[in-house]
């Protein structure tokens, strides 16, 4: 099957030296990456900047920021059975990039920032996707409400939420702890490995795609 797979940050460019940017490693969108090949198919990792090694068998397209990101996945997704969306893409970008270095010469500055495109949110419509939907949800409160309000949103079929205001896990983390959210239920997983999460996580997104074929 043809998989794609977003991860990692995007960078969204102040001036020529400088960017917003956010915690995410990338890892747990690569291990994704790496289970799926393993597991057999051909997968596309589009990804922000991450100091991580593309796995082996993984076709790989770098993308910097959320509008490079949005562009790459609208060229590619038709294609896909299932898309996985476990990048962290910047929800704001600078309305304007300076195009010279920006000088600290007043006391107080203030950055205009623009909405990015909801990169996700736009797989159904308007790029007409109509495999399987995986997205990501980092909540810190009502996790699974918050979770289930973005699954209907968005059109995902699965939901991987994550609480980041509990230490040791999600951003920057080798561990996670997520909570699979179904339209009509949801499996808390314990905690593992992102390494071992991501098979786990293989296996359910393809149970599911199978199950959703019959
Ligand atoms: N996502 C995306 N494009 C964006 C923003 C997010 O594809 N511009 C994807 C992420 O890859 C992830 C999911 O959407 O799969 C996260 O949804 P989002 O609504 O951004 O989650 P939060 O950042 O938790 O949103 P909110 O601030 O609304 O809670």
């Amino acid at each position: 099957m043809n998989i794609l797979v977003t991860a990692g940050p995007t960078r969204e460019p102040i001036d020529p030296v400088r960017f917003l940017s956010n915690r995410s490693s990338g890892k747990m969108g690569y291990e994704l990456a790496a289970a799926f090949a393993h597991a057999g198919h051909s997968v596309m990792l589009i990804s922000g900047p991450t100091a991580l090694d593309v796995p082996d068998g993984v076709d790989f397209l770098p993308a910097e920021t959320a509008a490079e990101m949005h562009e790459a996945v609208a060229r590619h997704i038709g294609r896909m059975d299932i898309a996985v969306f476990a990048a962290a893409v910047a929800d704001y970008t600078p309305a304007t990039i300076a195009p010279e270095k920006i000088k600290k010469s007043a006391a107080t500055f203030t950055l205009e920032l623009v909405k990015t495109p909801d990169i996700l949110g736009s797989a159904r419509t308007p790029f007409g996707f109509t495999g399987t939907l995986v997205g990501f949800a980092a909540e810190t409160e009502n996790l699974e409400a918050n979770a289930r309000d973005k699954l209907g949103r968005k059109g995902c079929d699965l939901i991987i939420a994550n609480d980041v205001s509990k230490p040791g896990i999600g951003f920057d983390s080798n561990q996670n702890e997520v909570s699979l959210v179904y339209p009509r239920h949801t499996e808390a997983l314990p905690l593992a490995s992102k390494h071992d999460l991501a098979h786990q996580l293989v296996q359910a997104i393809l149970e599911l795609h199978i199950s959703q074929r019959l």
